[in-house]
């Protein structure tokens, strides 16, 4: 069987200061990340204890598991990647090309990928991806981790919303936090990731 694993910060917890605060980092990676990684390895157990036993009954409920917490999983290993010291600006090269091709403008992109990770109903993610099948670019929500995506469309920028991502510094201003996202964007990280994926999809 093989087992998620937590990756590492690329960078210290304190690094994104002033725009996420260190004790946010501290928490959000080291506890909440690994206890997707945990929830994620607990279900995958369970399928193996059921394969073994040839009882199936619980199949439900494991695989509910399995697809929130294996979501949770990937989507906080993008998301810290996503994210550098040396972040902001406005992306260079083909991806900007890309957006702009995509959403008109980046002031285009950015205000609409602003409102879908504000208007996420609850906890949940803002969502940018590739979707090979058309070679466009989507924004999307994500309800909790795994809920509302295209299925196939490959994220490569995504921003927790969840309350336990900014409400230490931010309380419940949602709004404030997304703005100081975009300071912190590591746009190179999100060019390599179209880069890969239009290869993947043969464009
Ligand atoms: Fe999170």
């Amino acid at each position: 069987m093989v087992k998620y694993e937590l990756p590492p910060l690329p960078y210290d917890y304190a690094a994104l200061e002033p725009h996420i605060d260190e004790q946010t980092m501290r928490l959000h990676h080291d506890k909440h990340h690994q206890a997707y990684v945990n929830g994620a390895n607990a279900a995958l157990e369970k399928l193996e204890k059921m394969r073994q036993s040839g009882d199936y009954a619980a199949i439900k409920a494991v695989l509910r598991d399995l697809a929130f917490n294996a979501s949770g999983h990937l989507l906080h290993s993008i998301f810290w990647p996503n994210m550098s010291p040396q972040g902001g600006a406005e992306p260079q090269g083909s991806l900007a090309e890309k957006i702009s091709h995509d959403f008109g403008s980046f002031a285009d992109f950015k205000a609409q990928f602003s409102a879908a990770a504000g208007g996420v109903e609850g906890s949940g993610w803002g969502i940018l991806a590739y979707e090979p099948n058309s070679d466009q670019l989507l924004t999307l929500q994500a309800e909790k981790h795994q809920n509302l995506t295209a299925q196939g469309a490959r994220p490569l920028l995504v921003l927790d919303v969840w309350e336990h991502a900014y409400y230490l510094k931010y309380q419940n201003n949602r709004g404030a936090y997304i703005e100081a996202f975009w300071n912190v964007v590591n746009w190179p990280d999100v060019a390599a990731r179209l880069e890969a994926a239009r290869r993947a999809a043969g464009r």
